[in-house]
Parts: structure tokens; C-alpha cells; sequence
């Protein structure tokens, strides 16, 4: 077989799933033929099965021919004490490295493989509503952010991290732990018109819960409302070194109550009694399962009364 060398300057045709730069002559960056693979890789799948299957053949062949000169030139350059710096040099270069490793000359990275196994677990994750990603990958730990319906500590939430846990473990050969880091930190807003008191709070869905007196320092109060809209609520006050703070009363893991809670008023947490959840009692993050959180309500004190928002 004889191959020439295009000119590519004097090349005036331009295939349709070209870029931009090979139009221009300029080295395509990694992006660039990244992205020209990924729509030719579409546009495969959408041809009727016929054609599909020669596009395939065709594809299957020329990579045949390019694995096997290309595992010569590795093998002859690991082989070559000159060489083989340069073969080392060449594999750090990403576009070398993407090549070799579509061959599976080189074995992907651990942070490639780790989002490959992602892409294959991301489907059942967002049909749930939840999303996961790779962080980093250290010392044989994934690190990985996870959202929406993958936060929480609800059942179905620990199943989809177990998923998450299992996917990376079996596809990583080198992990063999996963960790799941907090999110960013944000803070809590609560809207200006959600804490405005108008000449009638009762109509701005505000409800006199007690005197603060009332609530005894280093526990937990338990209140039922109704604010004058008709919504209810049934809320918790926390009172930590007399800092109040309300919370809806429903656990993030099941939503079960959490009045009798266990609250440790020197590690300023509060144990939920059904399965054991850790909140820090002034935020309500839960510290068992990052990312997770008891609800918030607004609450002011006003002549000594303690009122909750529960309504508009
Ligand atoms: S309901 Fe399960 S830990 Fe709270």
C-alpha cells in the first residue's frame, strides 16, 4: 500500500465534519478533534443499519491498520534506550495519549476511566433526578460531588450513592474507596420580604409560637401551628445557649419526627431517634450524609414572643 502526504495548504476540499482550523491549515487542538470524533460517532448511529454496519467494517479496518503501526512504533521505542524518553515525552501529550488510549495501547487514566464509568451510571442517576462528579482520584480515594436526588439520606438517595460506590470501585482498577465531598458551601437566604413583619404578621403567614422563656435552654420544643391562611405546621425549637433556631419537625432521612431527638448541647448536635442522623443543631446540616439538611423556618422574637413563619 502507498500513502502520499496532502499538503494540506493546497487543500482546497473540506469534508463535511471538518473544523473550523483544518479548513484553515492550523493545527486542530484536542478539542477540536475530540469534538470531530464525538459528531462523526453521532452521526454513525443515526445511519440506516446497512449502511451503518460498512461505515462500521470501514471504521473497524482503518483502526486496525493504525493499531498495528502504531504498536510497532511503541514497542520499537520502549525497546530503544534513546527512544524511549521520547515515547514517555509523547504519551504526556494529550492528543498521543487520546490516540494510544482509543487503541488501548496505554491504559486510560484513572480520572478517564473514572468518568467513563460515570457516563454509564449518569442515565440512572438523572432519571432519578440526581447527578454525580469526579472530583479528583487520590491515593486510591474517588472524590466525588453528588446532587439532587443523590443528596439526603433518604433510601433511595443511599442507593444511588451505593451505585456510584460499587461503579467506580469495580470500573477503576485503582480505587478502592469513594468518598463524597460537600458540596459548596452556600449560605442560608432567607428573602428580605420573608422576614418583614407588617403591622399584621398573622397575615404575612407569621405565628406567635410562646414567650421565649418558654423554651428551656439546651432543648428541644415541640410546637403544632396553623397560620391564619389555614397552612400547618408542626415545628421544633432548638435552644442552644439561648440561640433559638426552627425547624420543620421531619427529619431529612425519612421525614419522621424528630422532637424526641437526642440533643448534645456540648457538640451542639442533635441525633435523630429512629436511625441515628447527626444535625448540627444551630445550621441543621446533617453530618452523616454531607448535603443533606433539616428545613429551616424563619423565626423572629418580638417582646419577648417567639414567632415562625409557617405560611404566607
Ligand atoms: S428518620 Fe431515619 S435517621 Fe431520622
Amino acid at each position: 500500500m502507498s500513502t502520499t502526504v496532502a499538503e494540506t495548504s493546497a487543500d482546497t476540499t473540506t469534508a463535511p465534519n471538518a473544523t473550523p482550523t483544518a479548513a484553515t491549515g492550523a493545527d486542530p487542538t484536542f478539542e477540536e478533534l475530540a469534538g470531530r470524533v464525538d459528531r462523526a460517532v453521532s452521526a454513525l448511529a443515526e445511519l440506516e443499519p446497512a449502511a451503518r454496519s460498512v461505515a462500521e467494517e470501514l471504521k473497524a479496518a482503518v483502526e486496525a491498520v493504525h493499531r498495528a503501526g502504531l504498536v510497532t512504533i511503541v514497542r520499537r521505542m520502549k525497546a530503544d534506550d534513546g527512544a524511549r524518553p521520547v515515547l514517555f515525552d509523547l504519551v504526556d501529550d494529550p492528543v498521543v495519549h487520546l490516540l494510544l488510549s482509543l487503541h488501548e495501547i496505554v491504559r486510560p487514566d484513572p480520572m478517564t476511566l473514572g468518568n467513563r464509568v460515570l457516563v454509564e451510571v449518569r442515565p440512572q442517576l438523572q432519571s432519578h433526578g440526581g447527578d454525580v462528579t469526579l472530583v479528583r482520584i487520590e491515593d486510591g480515594t474517588a472524590f466525588v460531588r453528588l446532587s439532587g436526588a443523590c443528596n439526603g439520606c433518604s433510601m433511595s438517595s443511599v442507593t444511588l450513592r451505593n451505585l456510584v460506590e460499587s461503579a467506580m470501585i469495580e470500573g477503576v482498577p485503582s480505587v478502592t474507596a469513594v468518598e463524597v465531598l460537600p458540596n459548596e458551601p452556600s449560605p442560608t437566604l432567607i428573602p428580605v420580604d420573608a422576614l418583614w413583619v407588617g403591622p399584621d404578621p398573622a397575615k404575612e403567614g407569621w405565628v406567635r409560637a410562646a414567650s421565649a422563656d418558654a423554651i428551656p435552654d439546651g432543648a428541644i420544643s415541640r410546637f403544632d401551628l396553623t397560620s391564619e391562611s389555614g397552612a400547618e405546621a408542626q415545628v421544633i425549637v432548638v435552644n442552644l445557649d439561648q440561640r433559638l433556631t426552627a425547624y420543620r419537625n421531619e427529619c431529612a432521612h425519612e421525614g419522621l419526627p424528630l422532637d424526641d431527638a437526642l440533643i448534645d448541647t456540648a457538640g451542639g448536635t442533635l441525633t435523630c431517634p429512629w436511625h441515628g442522623f447527626c444535625y448540627d443543631a444551630t445550621s441543621g446540616e446533617c453530618l452523616s450524609s454531607p448535603g443533606a439538611q433539616l428545613e429551616q423556618l424563619p423565626m423572629r422574637v418580638d417582646d419577648d414572643q417567639v414567632w415562625i413563619r409557617v405560611g404566607t
